[in-house]
């Protein structure tokens, strides 16, 4: 889950990072009375800045420096309903106004190449850390980061002889990057980023900017951070899913599909892909392509598979599904009677089945095909090869348009 800056800001508060004022706001009027707090502190000057979960606010117009609180409320006010990179800013945050010296670059992340953590650091931080990180690679220190030990005042020293960083600022520099290996480890994060992380006029060293991405695998853990979710943005289906602890994510093509293991189910979006431009290309029509990613794992029983197909037959966008299962562990025998009573369980809630094409293959396929072909589902066909069913499934997905 990706933090917002403001999350990301009282997030570091709360562990000791410097960071400035700063207070959300949802309407101009809201800006500018919290402008008028915040400014208060420095001589007036704050900063109205999108929140959206994606990078390069700045250069789309989404960070602006208002002198007074009136310039924070019309600034807020072209701000709020901006379309960042296909994400509308609904809330924008007011920060104090900082007098920056420097801008430098700090991060931890996580190194799967490497299964270790890595702190980045540059003493060149700011609005182009993307650019330097490809033209000039030498200017970004990368340090790896041993997941048992942390940053310590070892790891710490040598992250600041790395970025070359001034003398000077070590004790300021090296206790922010400590403090934040503490967000990184207690908030069970999988990046914590600064970016700017400034050296201000006067002196101090401040986060002014901040991203949080947490390891959803901590959840259990970490009670605190419902709060962060943001449910505005969550899909209604994405919902329905997560209450039914299905592994699901909305698409927006009009092929359902459902697979036993992430790896398949990849394979199988890949395919329908494929197949409906295919056909697309042949006939002139509009293609077809996966409506959802949506892995029903090892024990496919009857219950996962009612709750799946139950998921997506409510996709008003889904046309047709695609089933594609390779026995394992989870016999084919055993997920064809999952589908067969699935379709008992929803005929009982009365819901109609769409059309459904079943690939089976694997352990006890050809049980499982026999069990399908005897109870005559309406609406279902089998098909036994993976490309042949995402052929007829896109078929049926542009023969119902
Ligand atoms: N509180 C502040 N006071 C003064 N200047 C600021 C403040 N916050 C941001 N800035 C300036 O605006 C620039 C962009 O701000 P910020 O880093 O928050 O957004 P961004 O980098 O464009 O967004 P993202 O990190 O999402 O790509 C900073 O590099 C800094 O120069
Ligand atoms: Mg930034």
């Amino acid at each position: 889950m990706d933090l917002f800056e403001y999350q990301a800001r009282d997030v570091f508060e709360k562990h000791g990072v410097p960071v400035l004022a700063g207070a959300v706001a949802t309407t101009p009027e809201e800006a500018r009375a919290a402008a008028e707090k915040i400014g208060a502190k420095s001589g007036g000057v704050t900063v109205v800045k999108a929140q959206v979960k994606t990078g390069g606010r700045g250069k789309a117009g989404g960070v602006k420096v208002a002198k007074s609180p009136e310039e924070a409320e019309a600034l807020a006010a072209q701000i709020l309903g901006m379309d960042i990179k296909g994400h509308i800013v609904r809330k924008v945050m007011i920060a104090q106004g900082a007098r920056i010296a420097e801008e430098y670059y700090f991060s931890i992340l996580l190194d799967r190449a490497h299964r270790t953590y890595l702190a980045m650091c540059s003493k060149e931080g700011g609005m182009d850390i993307e650019t330097l990180a490809v033209e000039r690679p030498e200017a970004l220190a990368r340090i790896a980061v041993d997941p048992n030990v942390g940053i310590d005042d070892a790891k710490a020293d040598e992250i600041f002889a790395a970025a070359g960083f001034p003398e000077a600022d070590r004790a300021a520099i090296t206790a922010v990057m400590k403090t934040l290996w503490e967000v990184y480890r207690e908030e069970d994060a999988t990046l914590v980023e600064v970016n700017p992380l400034v050296k201000t006029e006067e002196g101090d060293i401040v986060a002014l900017d901040g991203k949080v991405s947490i390891d959803g695998n901590s959840e259990f853990r970490h009670p605190e951070h419902d709060e962060f979710v943001d449910h505005s943005k969550t899909d209604p289906l994405e919902v329905l899913a997560t209450e039914k602890g299905l592994n699901y994510v909305k698409l927006d093509g009009n092929v359902g599909i459902i697979g036993n293991g992430a790896g398949l189910v990849m394979s199988t979006l890949d395919v329908v892909a494929y197949a409906g431009q295919d056909l697309a290309a042949a006939t002139g029509g509009p293609a077809s392509g996966p409506a959802n990613f949506l892995d029903i794992g090892g024990g496919a029983n009857a219950e996962v598979m009612a709750d799946g197909l139950d998921v997506i037959f409510e996709d008003a966008q889904v046309k047709a599904v695609f089933v594609n299962v390779f026995g394992g562990i989870t016999a084919c025998d055993a997920v064809a009677d999952g589908i067969v009573q699935a379709y008992a369980i929803l005929a009982d809630h009365g819901k109609h089945p769409k059309p459904l094409v079943v690939r089976l293959d694997g352990n006890n396929a050809e049980l499982g095909r026999h069990i399908l072909d005897e109870a005559a589902l309406p609406l279902l066909e089998r098909v036994d090869t993976m490309d042949g069913a995402a052929r007829r499934v896109a078929e049926l997905a542009a023969a119902a348009k």
